[in-house]
């Protein structure tokens, strides 16, 4: 079938099209009832199906001729360490880490925090908690103390699964601490924590709380998966929004395995049996997706690296690993790829590896800008595929359909809506604008297996922030246009959130934490570019009256206020003093317009600005503190 024509059954027969997609699964039981409609556009798919999808990725495959077949090549430059789990091995694994998960009481619908660094435990982890159907929350290993605080405050877990440090190029991150600290931070107590030990650094445990994972999984009987509905829930993931709380995503097991089986045949195009490596980390929604669940519903073979694109040892690792394994498609952030280009922007590292294996490579996670676009497409010479999608989506909106038809793509472009996604473009009233022309990208509910069906504890707070601006419609946050051809150019967000490093961060949330800073009056955070990481936080800050301090070292005190709240991760490192934010007469600050006088754009003074020589005092701050040329 071409595209057109799986595209157009998808949109006009969309229950026929996902059932037929999911009958290439195996279920435990099938109904009638495909798509359940809820309250303003709600759905949930296959609500009354039973199935597990720990079985489906792992014993399915076993049953099925995979059992000898590797199912994750564990490579870790930072550790030192190279391991693989055939299907069967990963299985067992599984099934024995649920018997520990089940003597400590855990069922049905609990959840289950996980925050822990990318080594095979951690996936075994999120495996074992789907066998018996609790909710895993995978926090993102470089967070911070209170931002696990905030996520465990909200989750409620019965148990925190951790390990005692991380390994950041060759600095040990030791987690046990920070978990120790999150903890104590958080309103609700948890009582239960099991934590791997990790060779790098041995951490205290707490006589009460903590128990040992080896031990535990040592004494643990294997456990067989149980049957869970549809529509029950296989995580929350929590992505940063407009405001300073994080919201947390709900993701439903089987719209989920749908859609994941789907994307690997009609995106990824990848067969069972071949080599995906995602090169994410399970803390983000690529990870979770495509380092874990859809390799291996599809009986593929995943890689779980654990290390960065460059500096382990260097830019050339990529290839190694391509060439190590045969990895038939990579996908990564387009911010990977400019560090690498940076460090050998000739791809001399390229020529010292055998990479003829690697078939194509894909990105997301930020705006593939056409520089990139090039310098992949010509140092690879195999297509580059673009595809864009959100934690909120769980899997692709937008890309290059390889696996049905491969279009030429348009350096910028993630090429055409997905089957499954009816995208328009709208403008602030809600209503389509012209083709070519720049607006709100949506998308006509109902959304397609696999999306976002509430937030985690206010199905309101779905509502209010997702489906009330344009109703009918699933609001993305991003804004972009469809050219003549019908290409899709995804923009930018449009609301309060940056993009650093593929990573959605809330300037909201940052701006908080720095107002609690005792010399701050108020302050602004917007996004400035960055060649690599694309965009940074940079704030621009007013300080109390009458303060006789070094400049240097109060600026330093905000760069360790956020790496204290947030992370390292948030990459804030620059400030800037300012008398005084420009502000509309109604008192909102314009951040838009700060952020192009800042990344150096064109830019018109807001007809409501109270004041417009604040922009040109801002100017000036920004020339002098940052040292940069501003036209
Ligand atoms: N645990 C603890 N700390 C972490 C961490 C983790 N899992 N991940 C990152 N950090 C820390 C880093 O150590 C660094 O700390 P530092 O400022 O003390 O050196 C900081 O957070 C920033 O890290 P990172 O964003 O990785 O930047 P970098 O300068 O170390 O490396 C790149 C630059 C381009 C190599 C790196 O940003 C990268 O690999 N980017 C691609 C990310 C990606 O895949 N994103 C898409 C996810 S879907
Ligand atoms: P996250 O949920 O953290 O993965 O961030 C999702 C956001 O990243 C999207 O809303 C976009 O703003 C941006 N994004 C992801 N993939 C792409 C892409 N291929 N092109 C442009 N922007 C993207």
């Amino acid at each position: 079938m071409s595209y057109k024509e799986e595209y157009k059954k998808s949109i006009e027969n969309p229950e026929q099209f996902w059932q037929e997609k999911a009958n290439k699964l195996e279920w435990f039981s099938t109904s009638n009832n495909i798509l359940s409609k809820y309250d303003k556009g709600i759905c949930h798919w296959f609500e009354n199906w039973t199935m597990n999808t720990s079985h489906m990725a792992l014993d399915f495959h076993v049953n099925n001729g995979r059992a000898n077949q590797v199912a994750i090549y564990y490579d870790s430059p930072v550790r030192n360490t190279k391991r693989s789990y055939t299907y069967t091995e990963l299985r067992d694994a599984v099934a024995k880490f649920t018997g520990v998960l089940k003597e400590q009481g855990i069922e049905k619908g609990d959840r289950v925090v996980i925050y822990m660094p990318m080594i095979p435990e951690a996936v075994i982890a999120m495996l074992s908690c789907a066998r018996i159907g609790a909710i895993h929350s995978v926090v993102f290993g470089g967070f911070a103390a209170p931002e696990l605080a905030i996520r465990i405050n909200d989750a409620k877990p019965k148990l925190v699964l951790s390990a005692s440090c991380g390994v950041e190029v060759n600095k040990v991150i030791p987690y046990k601490p920070l978990l120790d600290k999150a903890i104590r931070r958080s309103k609700y107590k948890v009582n239960k924590c099991i934590i791997y030990q990790c060779k790098e650094y041995n951490a205290k445990m707490l006589k009460d709380r903590d128990l040992d994972w080896q031990r535990e999984f040592d004494k643990a009987q294997a456990v067989d998966s149980i049957a869970v509905k549809g529509s029950d829930l296989l995580y929350i993931l929590y992505t940063s929004g407009t405001t300073a709380t994080p919201k947390g995503i709900t993701r439903e097991n089987g719209g989920y395995v749908t859609a994941l089986k789907y994307s690997m045949d009609a995106i990824y195009n990848i067969n069972p049996g071949e080599i995906f490596w995602s090169a994410s980390d399970i803390g983000w929604v690529v990870g979770h997706s495509y380092i874990v669940y859809a390799p291996l519903l599809q009986g593929a073979t995943t890689v779980l690296y654990e290390g960065k694109p460059i500096m382990t040892p260097d830019a050339g690792v990529f290839w190694r690993v391509i060439s190590e394994y045969n990895v038939k498609s990579l996908f990564a952030a387009p911010t990977a790829f400019r560090a690498v280009r940076k460090e050998d922007p000739k791809g001399d590292l390229i020529k010292k590896y055998d990479i003829s294996s690697l078939k194509a490579i894909f990105v997301a996670g930020e705006r593939l800008d056409p520089s990139t676009y090039n310098w992949l497409k010509e140092s690879l010479q195999v297509p580059v595929i673009d595809n864009w999608w959100q934690t909120e989506t769980g899997w692709p909106i937008a890309a290059n359909p390889i696996g049905i038809e491969e279009f030429q793509t348009k350096a910028g472009s993630a090429t055409f809506p997905v089957p499954g996604y009816s995208i328009k473009i709208l403008d602030e009233e809600g209503e389509e604008v012209e083709s070519t022309k720049q607006g709100n990208i949506a998308i006509k509910l109902p959304l397609p297996p696999g999306c976002v069906t509430s937030v985690w504890g206010s199905e309101d707070k779905f509502k209010s922030v997702y489906l009330d601006k344009f109703p009918g419609y699933y609001s993305s946050g991003d804004g972009g246009y469809f050219d003549k051809d019908n290409y899709l150019f995804v923009m930018g967000r449009t609301d309060d959130t940056i993009n650093v490093a593929g990573h959605r961060f809330s300037t909201g949330e940052i701006e908080e934490i720095l107002s609690g800073h005792e010399h701050i009056a108020e302050c602004a955070v917007v996004g400035g570019y960055d060649e690599i990481k694309g965009q940074i936080p940079v704030g621009f800050i007013v300080l109390k009256t009458g303060l006789e301090i070094n400049i240097d070292d109060i600026k330093q005190s905000f760069i360790d206020l956020i790496r204290e709240y947030i992370g390292a991760v948030a990459c804030y490192k620059d400030t800037v003093i300012v008398d005084r934010l420009p502000k509309t007469r109604s008192g909102k600050i314009v951040r838009k317009t700060m952020q192009k006088i800042l990344n150096n754009e064109s830019y018109a003074v807001p007809a409501t600005i109270d004041d417009p020589l604040v922009l040109s005092e801002i100017k000036t701050q920004i020339k002098k503190q940052l040292n940069k040329q501003l036209i």
